[in-house]
């Protein structure tokens, strides 16, 4: 992988703003797209609730105001599936400003699991609830005592929702036991365009009988080559088209969808996700099979992210269940054993070293040491498209809260100090040119500053 794909743009120039004035500026923009029950993800390229936005979101409005943060999780567990699935959005009344709304996901109408209302989409994103249940509560403990028991009494309520959600994940989207999730679309993993799903996307084969639709998200963003392209939409729809013909249906969904793909960094969000619910059972009475449960799925996730190495380049694999093949890239997601733990001391410390290497946050075009979405000298690296390159505060987050949680404070308060260089100017974007620092795709984006104000608070 060659270091030396160096930028033709010049660094944009940064005033770094006072920890003060940045915290008051991402206070400002998470009251600015909250609705009342639900924070759009951003104000107009995401409308609605995303269901892995809302869990940072949480994070970052709980440092504000605990009950709020608590009202973020409510709704969002409001529209879990009767099989356990929460999905990937929860749609506001403001319908007409996404595509694809509720009427093309059509889950009201197709999908006996789904809630009559709200309006949902049929698809999951990464595990991170329990993440953000356990941080809100932490932040609860620290407030005074109405904050406490508000914190404690959701957790009861939370607790059921969030197993269920848990068992389905182990059960409906692991039922071979490999110990990696199995997503059925590029949006379930959050990282809808990332060169991790070429391979599975150049397999999905897109039917003349696709509806034919209209994007909006390319008349919101300004460059329209900081997003997707047509093409990878007309493969978006087109699973959701076959997920349509099944009525949503998880065991046919798995038989029958094109793009079947084991995801390793889903895989390690569960484990930890797994690890920090059993965190919160282990005082309560009544929990420990509960706990239990938690604690074998954590072992078995982390076992299966550690099974996915590629012993050549060190990084995690994805595997495409359609074709039983290794998917290597160089993306951030191979660095997901360092989220969840699990590798043996060498094969962690060969990785630790590439992420600090040269060809990851060393890299010496990069303005902060935060990974790229893929690597810079990767073939597929984009420095402005989306998945394909761009910087993501709120990964730079997940990886420093990781980082803190298994012990090594160093590396969680340097992830910290390099994030907060890509949102220090109080731009807030959804995410940044790692060569320039261009804030790039929707401005105002709810969880960079909800990652801010947990970061600063
Ligand atoms: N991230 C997708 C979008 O851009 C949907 O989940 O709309």
């Amino acid at each position: 992988m060659s270091t030396t794909a160096l930028p033709a743009d010049p660094p944009i120039q940064r005033t770094r703003l006072t920890d003060e004035v940045l915290a008051a500026q991402a206070a400002y923009i998470l009251r600015g797209n909250d609705l009342g029950s639900m924070t759009t993800a951003a104000p107009r390229l995401y409308p609605h609730m995303w269901s892995w936005d809302a869990a940072f979101i949480a994070i970052g409005i709980a440092r504000l105001n605990v009950g709020r943060a608590i009202t973020e999780m409510d709704t969002l567990l409001g529209a879990q599936w009767s099989t356990g699935m929460i999905p990937h959005i929860v749609f506001s009344d403001d319908d007409a400003a996404y595509f694809p709304g509720p009427q093309r996901w059509g889950c009201g109408t197709l999908a006996p699991a789904a809630p009559r209302t709200p309006a949902t989409s049929g698809i999951c994103q990464p595990p991170v609830h329990a993440i953000a249940v356990k941080r809100i509560l932490e932040t609860a403990h620290r407030r005074g005592r109405a904050e406490r028991q508000a914190g404690e009494e959701f957790l009861q309520r939370a607790w059921g929702p969030l197993m269920r959600w848990h068992r389905w994940l182990a059960e409906k989207r692991d039922p071979d036991q490999t110990g990696r999730v199995t997503v059925h679309h590029g949006w379930e993993s959050g990282m809808d365009n990332s060169p991790r799903w070429d391979g599975p996307y150049s397999r999905v084969h897109v039917r003349d009988e696709l509806p034919p639709y209209q994007r909006m998200d390319t008349h919101v963003v300004g460059d329209t080559s900081t997003r997707p392209s047509d093409r990878e939409y007309d493969r978006y729809l087109w699973l959701i088209e076959e997920m349509r013909r099944v009525g949503y249906d998880d065991a046919q969904i798995r038989l029958t969808s094109s793009f079947a793909v084991e995801d390793v960094f889903t895989s390690a969000i569960f484990a930890l996700a797994c690890d920090a619910l059993a965190d919160l059972g282990e005082s309560t009475p009544g929990r420990s099979r509960d706990v239990r449960d938690l604690r074998e799925w954590a072992g078995r996730f982390r076992a299966g992210v550690a099974k996915s190495v590629d012993p050549e380049s060190g990084l995690a694999r994805d595997r495409d269940v359609r074709t039983g093949k290794w998917l290597s890239s160089q993306t951030l997601a191979g660095f997901a054993p360092l989220l969840c733990g699990g590798l043996d001391r060498p094969a962690e410390l060969r990785l630790t070293e590439l992420l600090d290497s040269p060809q990851w946050c060393g890299h010496p075009a990069l303005l902060a040491a935060v990974p790229p979405s893929t690597a810079v000298g990767s073939p597929h690296f984009r420095q402005r498209e989306y998945w394909r390159g761009p910087q993501w505060p709120v990964m730079a987050w997940l990886f420093s809260w990781s980082f803190a949680e298994r012990g090594w404070p160093d590396r969680a308060a340097f992830l910290r100090e390099e994030g907060l260089k890509l949102i220090g100017d109080g731009t807030f974007a959804e995410y940044y040119d790692p060569l320039t620092g261009g804030p790039l795709g929707s401005a105002n984006q709810s969880w960079t500053a909800a990652a801010a104000l947990d970061w600063l608070c």
